[in-house]
């Protein structure tokens, strides 16, 4: 694992975003993994922002994002769909069709969820996956004790997580209890993953997922068995890290080493 630590969340913000521009200024046709947020408003207002500055386009791109509130309308000011639309899609030449969203509603999430599967591997899986992690450790909406070879399906969202994301609704009864999301085994099969975390509430689970047991309690440890990735932290998200110091000597101010330290 990379573990780039910044001194303040607007780095991060430039730097994921410099990330996902080069993979896809290096492969014009490159499949992108996305994710939705809070952390991932500011990464994709830095990424059209950028994205403008170079005149990159985006009109041969892939996109698959993780995961989709289920029981809500895919037009809904809420849903992911929405959220993406308003953040990225909008801002730049991608082809709407080629913007996967799982789906947010039908009579038979297990079929839909097969078929969101089949279509990443379809499109010859994911070329980087960006990543948050939840507060308590998930990626996706890949909840504690899910199956870390688990593919795309219907989770039961904890509590935890709807209190989360009760920002994005008016009332907790609004708060989805369910979303259908890629499983921890789709995250693992891609080439290369981009996590995010910035902000102290995060600090805790970025210190399991980097340091802890790998362990299904905290479905972020998964990425220790992936070959390729990158987290990036600002400090407040890197405070409990316990060889904080040793990340900080491999790459100083976040900075790329010379050498490669997967
Ligand atoms: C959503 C997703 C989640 C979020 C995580 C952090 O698509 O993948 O895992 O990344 O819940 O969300 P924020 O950034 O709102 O703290």
């Amino acid at each position: 694992m990379k573990v780039l630590i910044f001194k303040t969340a607007e780095e991060v913000k430039v730097q994921a975003a410099r990330q996902l521009l080069m993979s896809v200024q290096r492969n014009p046709e490159s499949v992108l993994g996305l994710a939705t947020g809070g952390t991932m408003e500011d990464v994709y207002a830095e990424l059209v922002k950028q994205s403008h500055q170079h005149d990159a386009s985006w009109a041969q791109v892939t996109t698959f994002n993780l995961d989709e509130y289920w029981g809500i309308s895919s037009d809904s000011p809420a849903s992911y769909r929405t959220y993406m639309n308003h953040h990225l899609f909008d801002h730049i030449d991608v082809d709407p069709g080629a913007t996967h969203i799982p789906p947010s509603e039908g009579d038979n999430p297990e079929m839909a969820a097969a078929q969101y599967e089949a279509r990443i591997s379809g499109a010859g899986g994911i070329d980087l996956q960006l990543l948050g992690i939840g507060v308590n450790g998930h990626i996706g909406f890949n909840e504690p004790t899910s199956s870390l070879v688990s593919k795309t399906r219907l989770k039961t969202l904890t509590q935890s997580t709807r209190d989360a994301n009760l920002r994005f609704f008016d009332t907790m009864e609004q708060v989805p209890r369910y979303a259908l999301t890629v499983g921890i085994g789709t995250i693992m099969a891609s080439d290369e993953c981009l996590l995010v975390a910035t902000g102290s509430s995060k600090a805790p689970a970025v210190q399991t997922m980097i340091e802890g047991p790998l362990a299904a309690s905290c479905p972020a440890s998964a990425l220790q068995m992936h070959q390729k990735v990158t987290v990036m932290l600002d400090e407040e998200a890197a405070r409990d890290l316990e060889l904080r110091s040793y990340y900080q000597l491999v790459h100083p101010d976040g900075q790329e080493s010379a050498v490669s330290d997967g």
